[in-house]
C-alpha cells in the first residue's frame, strides 16, 4: 500500500460524476467520507461502501478533522462557493470543472487557495489522459512540426442539462485540452451556438479561438446530435494527428500527410514561379497508448499533491485560464442571443 492510501478523503455530491469518483478514491485514498443532499442517493452509496461515513451535511464534512482532502462533484453553480468553504477550512480540494461560472468567482477560489496554503485541483480529466499525453510529447519533441491548427468535437445524444448550457457542461473538456497542449492562452474567443429545447440554455455550440502565435482552433460541441464523437485533430506542417476517444483500440492515429512546398528553379535569373505545393501522402500510424484509467492517473495527482504540497497540473491557475475562456464565450453567446429568437417546439 503506498502512502497516498493513508490520505484521508471525502467525495461530495455522488450522483452520476461523483459515482466515479467515489469508486476511485475508495480504491487510491482513505476514502472516510460520503455526502450528499439526496436521500435517495445516499442510501444507494451505503449499500456500496460499507466503511465510509454518510452523511447529507456538507458542514459535518468541513469540520471533520480528519479528513484532508475535498473532492466537489456537486453542480457547476456550486462550485465557486463550496471550494472556497472547504479551503476557509483548511482542506484540501478537488474540484470539479468547470472551477467556477465567472472569471470574478474563479479568482475568489483562487486567492482562498492562496491565503489558507491548501492544495487546489480542477477536474480536467483530459488532461491527464494518456492519449493527450502521448500528442502532447509529439509536439514538444516536433514531430508535428509546426502546429497549425487543431479543432475538437464532443457530440452525444443527452445528458441535457437545465442548470448550464452545453459550452460550460462540455467544453471545459476541450479547452482545458487545447491550452495544455498548445501551451498559450487564446487573444480572440468567438462563439455562436442555440438553445432549441430550453430558452438560453445553448444545446450545441461552435467556439473559434485565435492564439497570440496566429494557431487557430476550433470547438463544437453539442448534447442534440446524431453522432457520439469525441475526437481532436491536431493539423502541423510535418504530420497530422487525430484522438478518437471512442475508439477502444486505436485511440490515436498519426498521419503522415501534408503539402510540401516544392523546390523553386534552379536558375536564380528565371522570372519567379508561382510558389507550388505537393502533397505528401504517408503511412498512418497507431502508436500503444498507455492503457490506465484517466481518472485514477487525475485522482492520484491530487493524492500525490496532498502528500508532497507541489501543485497538480490543473492547477487553480489553469482551471482560471479555462473559465477565461469560458466567459468570454459565453458574452459572445449572449450578444448572439439578441439577434434571433428560436421558439422551442
Ligand atoms: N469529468 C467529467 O468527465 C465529468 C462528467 C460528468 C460530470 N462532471 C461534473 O461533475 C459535476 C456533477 O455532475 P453530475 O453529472 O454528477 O450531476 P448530478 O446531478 O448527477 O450529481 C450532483 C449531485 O450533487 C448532489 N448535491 C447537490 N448539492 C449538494 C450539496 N450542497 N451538498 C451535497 N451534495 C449536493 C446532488 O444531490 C447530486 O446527487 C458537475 O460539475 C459536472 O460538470 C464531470
Amino acid at each position: 500500500m503506498s502512502e497516498l492510501h493513508h490520505v484521508r478523503t471525502a467525495v461530495v455530491g455522488c450522483g452520476y460524476w461523483g459515482a466515479n469518483l467515489l469508486r476511485s478514491f475508495a480504491a487510491l485514498s482513505d476514502l472516510r467520507v460520503a455526502c450528499d443532499l439526496s436521500a435517495a442517493v445516499r442510501e444507494k452509496v451505503r449499500r456500496q461502501y460499507g466503511g465510509v461515513r454518510i452523511t447529507g451535511s456538507y458542514q459535518s464534512v468541513l469540520e471533520d478533522p480528519e479528513v484532508q482532502g475535498v473532492v466537489l462533484a456537486t453542480p457547476a453553480p456550486l462550485h465557486a462557493g463550496m471550494a472556497v468553504q472547504a479551503l476557509e477550512a483548511g482542506k484540501h480540494v478537488f474540484v470539479e470543472k468547470p472551477l467556477a461560472l465567472s472569471v470574478a468567482d474563479a479568482e475568489r477560489v483562487t486567492r482562498a487557495a492562496e491565503e489558507a496554503g491548501r492544495i487546489l485541483m480542477v477536474g480536467h480529466l483530459l488532461e491527464y489522459h494518456p492519449a493527450v499525453e502521448h500528442i502532447k510529447n509529439m509536439i514538444e519533441q516536433g514531430e508535428l512540426g509546426q502546429v497549425y491548427y487543431a479543432y475538437s468535437q464532443r457530440l452525444n445524444l443527452g445528458k441535457l442539462r437545465s442548470d448550464e448550457n452545453a459550452l460550460w457542461s462540455l467544453a471545459p473538456h476541450d479547452i482545458s485540452m487545447l491550452l495544455y497542449l498548445l501551451d498559450e492562452e487564446p487573444e480572440e474567443v468567438s462563439a455562436s451556438g442555440q438553445g432549441f429545447l430550453q430558452a438560453d440554455i445553448e444545446d450545441v455550440v461552435f467556439i473559434t479561438l485565435r492564439f497570440p502565435s496566429g494557431r487557430v482552433a476550433h470547438v463544437h460541441v453539442s448534447w442534440l446530435d446524431p453522432h457520439k464523437e469525441r475526437r481532436l485533430t491536431v493539423v502541423g506542417s510535418k504530420k497530422m494527428v487525430v484522438f478518437n476517444d471512442m475508439d477502444p483500440r486505436e485511440k490515436v492515429r498519426v498521419f503522415d500527410k501534408g503539402l510540401d512546398r516544392r523546390a523553386s528553379g534552379a536558375d536564380p535569373a528565371a522570372p519567379p514561379e508561382p510558389v507550388l505545393f505537393a502533397p505528401r501522402d504517408g503511412d498512418i500510424v497507431s502508436p500503444r497508448i498507455g492503457g490506465q484509467e484517466p481518472l485514477a492517473i487525475e485522482c492520484t495527482e491530487f493524492l500525490r499533491s496532498i502528500a508532497t504540497g507541489s501543485p497538480p497540473r490543473s492547477d487553480a491557475r489553469d482551471g482560471l485560464r479555462v473559465v477565461r475562456v469560458l466567459e468570454r464565450a459565453q458574452a459572445a453567446l449572449v450578444a448572439g442571443r439578441l439577434a434571433y429568437e428560436v421558439t422551442p417546439a
